[in-house]
């Protein structure tokens, strides 16, 4: 769970805005962001990091070599979304992005997938919902265990070892019970598949098991993850949190994005559980280069994702007045991006969310 960090001073938020309709979208986010917290009587210092694939074309890297240093030195990353058609997404992610994961231990992935007032969502019937989604993010099916094997011959083979431990199941599951038992419905559901994974899904389960005996008050049931992810588009109103493994999260969490209606209202949080290390906070869309530089990218998921930064900061008045705003906004109808069926450029959006606050 986020605990509450008292608010006081100022804030130092390192920003990476990045490529594409990441600069856009974090641009138009930051002023009404910092009116949030100002109102809280905090100060957001903003401290640009102009890293990504101009970086990358200028230096060969896609962040300098002291960027983690320098990252350490500040209480949250508000990061757009990296990636340009120019460099292989396999470098612009994994020389950026990854490390700061791995290197800040984010391993909770916490995105909510819930139903805003006024937008249709994908379901027929139009069910409301209100699901999150934390999923592991530091171990599982992505650590890269593995390799190719006698290559070019008729036996050529590939191993994808997943890796799950104790202590990795251990801080995610306790991560989600605490967020599900500080949510209204006090519902868990647990992705596993431990019909077909022996190994890892069985511990996985075990360890869950062994979790949920702290809290009594939840109430959570694992489901293989193929019947809970159309158990979301059946019946989403019956789920609540979801905790998962870093692949089978991933699955779920675009699956649920698309419920929602638009990629573009979905925020997520890389989070640091026990801060020692600053987390990051950003929309789930990537950079989006089919609209970029035409000023239409729906900022929601970026503001809301700033909300999220807020919270984590203490500030949870900044992050309900946002939210609301966000709300109150989209349910008017007004003013809304393309992507939502409208004609508002990325700025007027963000605008008529900031002059909602209050
Ligand atoms: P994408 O999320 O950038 O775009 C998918 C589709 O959704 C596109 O049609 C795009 O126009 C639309 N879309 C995305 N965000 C939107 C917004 N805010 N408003 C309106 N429409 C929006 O995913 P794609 O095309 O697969 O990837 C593009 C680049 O982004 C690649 O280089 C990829 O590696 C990178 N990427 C970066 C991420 C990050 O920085 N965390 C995450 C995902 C992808
Ligand atoms: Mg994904």
């Amino acid at each position: 769970m986020v605990e509450a960090r008292r608010p006081s001073g100022t804030h130092r938020i390192g920003v990476i805005a990045g490529d594409g309709i990441g600069p856009e979208v974090v641009e138009a986010s930051s002023p009404l962001l910092a009116a949030a917290a100002a109102a809280d009587g905090v100060l957001l210092e903003w401290i640009p990091f102009p890293w990504g694939c101009d970086h990358y074309h200028a230096t060969g890297r896609m962040m300098p070599d002291d960027a983690l240093d320098r990252l350490a030195d500040t209480d949250a990353i508000f990061l757009g979304a990296v990636g340009r058609p120019d460099v292989p997404d396999h470098i612009s992610v994994r020389d950026l992005i990854l490390p700061i994961r791995r290197h800040f231990e984010q391993y909770v992935n916490l995105r909510p997938m819930s139903l805003l007032p006024g937008v249709r969502g994908a379901l027929a019937g139009h069910p409301d919902f209100d699901m999150v989604c934390v999923r592991e993010k530091s171990e599982g099916e992505y650590t890269g265990a593995g390799g190719r094997f006698d290559v070019g011959t008729s036996e050529e083979r590939a191993e994808q070892t997943g890796i799950f431990t104790r202590r990795g199941i251990e801080r995610v599951a306790r991560y989600a019970f605490e967020l599900a038992r500080s949510r209204p419905r006090r519902l868990l559901a647990s992705a596993t598949k431990s019909n077909a994974l022996q190994h890892a899904m069985v511990f996985w389960d075990e360890v869950v098991e062994e979790v949920a005996a702290d809290y009594p008050e939840v109430t959570w049931r694992p489901y293989h993850v193929d019947a809970l992810a159309a158990r979301m588009v059946t019946h989403p109103q019956t789920l609540d949190v979801i905790v998962a493994s870093n692949l089978f999260g991933d699955i779920l969490t675009d699956l649920g994005a698309a419920l929602t209606g638009s990629l573009g209202l979905a925020p997520g949080a890389n989070l640091n559980p026990e801060r020692l290390h600053p987390s990051m906070f950003e929309p789930i869309h990537g950079s989006a280069p089919d609209i970029a530089g035409r000023g239409i990218a729906n900022p929601v998921g970026t503001i809301w994702a700033g909300a999220l930064m807020l919270r984590h900061l203490g500030l949870q008045g900044a992050h309900d007045s946002v939210v609301r705003a966000i709300e109150a906004v989209l349910a008017a109808g007004a003013v809304r991006t393309p992507d939502l069926g409208g004609r508002a450029t990325t700025l007027e959006m963000a605008r008529a969310i900031g002059e909602r606050l209050g």
